[in-house]
């Protein structure tokens, strides 16, 4: 998986004893988040012990500009879309992929030819830039991980240790 819309990151990996089990993730009730509800993606809220890990394991610079961490929990059909709240990129770490033929894929901004598409491992660091329109097709059960949300700025850090130029 070597290209500029998602790779894996040379972060270390969560120890497994902090982290809860999937299906307890699974039974947390979704964050609420109004109008960007929906059946296809659950946020959670992440437990303060895993949060703090990250904040103190990853890349100090980006620790910093941490804007928010949560579970995400995806089941099968989400459409193809851009994240919600402008997030450009995510920095996510998988727990349970949704089954061996999951596969996330990227398309051009007009939606009609992907770019990328890879069946990303659990546990491993990975970014997949979410400014352009994506998705994971063939979930067969669900998928869930943790994905960090960075402040605008974190963005900007992040895309420059990655060489990327953002849209705008
Ligand atoms: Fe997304």
């Amino acid at each position: 998986m070597k290209n500029t819309y998602m790779n894996y990151l040379d972060w270390p990996t969560i120890p497994n004893d902090i982290i809860p089990s999937v299906q307890s993730i699974i039974d947390k009730p979704m964050r609420d988040r109004g109008k960007y509800n929906n059946i296809f993606f659950h946020p959670k809220s992440i437990n303060d012990n895993v949060s703090n890990w990250i904040m103190n394991n990853i890349c100090p610079i980006l620790a910093s500009e941490i804007k928010m961490i949560q579970y995400q929990v995806i089941y099968p059909n989400l459409p193809i879309h851009i994240d919600s709240g402008s997030r450009r990129v995510g920095l996510n770490y998988l727990l349970q992929s949704g089954g061996k033929n999951a596969e996330t894929k990227i398309y051009n901004v007009d939606r009609e030819e992907i770019i990328s598409s890879t069946n990303i491992n659990p546990f491993i660091w990975h970014y997949i830039i979410t400014e352009m329109p994506h998705t994971v097709s063939n979930i067969e059960d669900v998928r869930v991980g943790i994905s960090i949300v960075l402040t605008k700025k974190g963005e900007d850090i992040f895309f420059e240790q990655i060489n990327y130029s953002p849209r705008e």
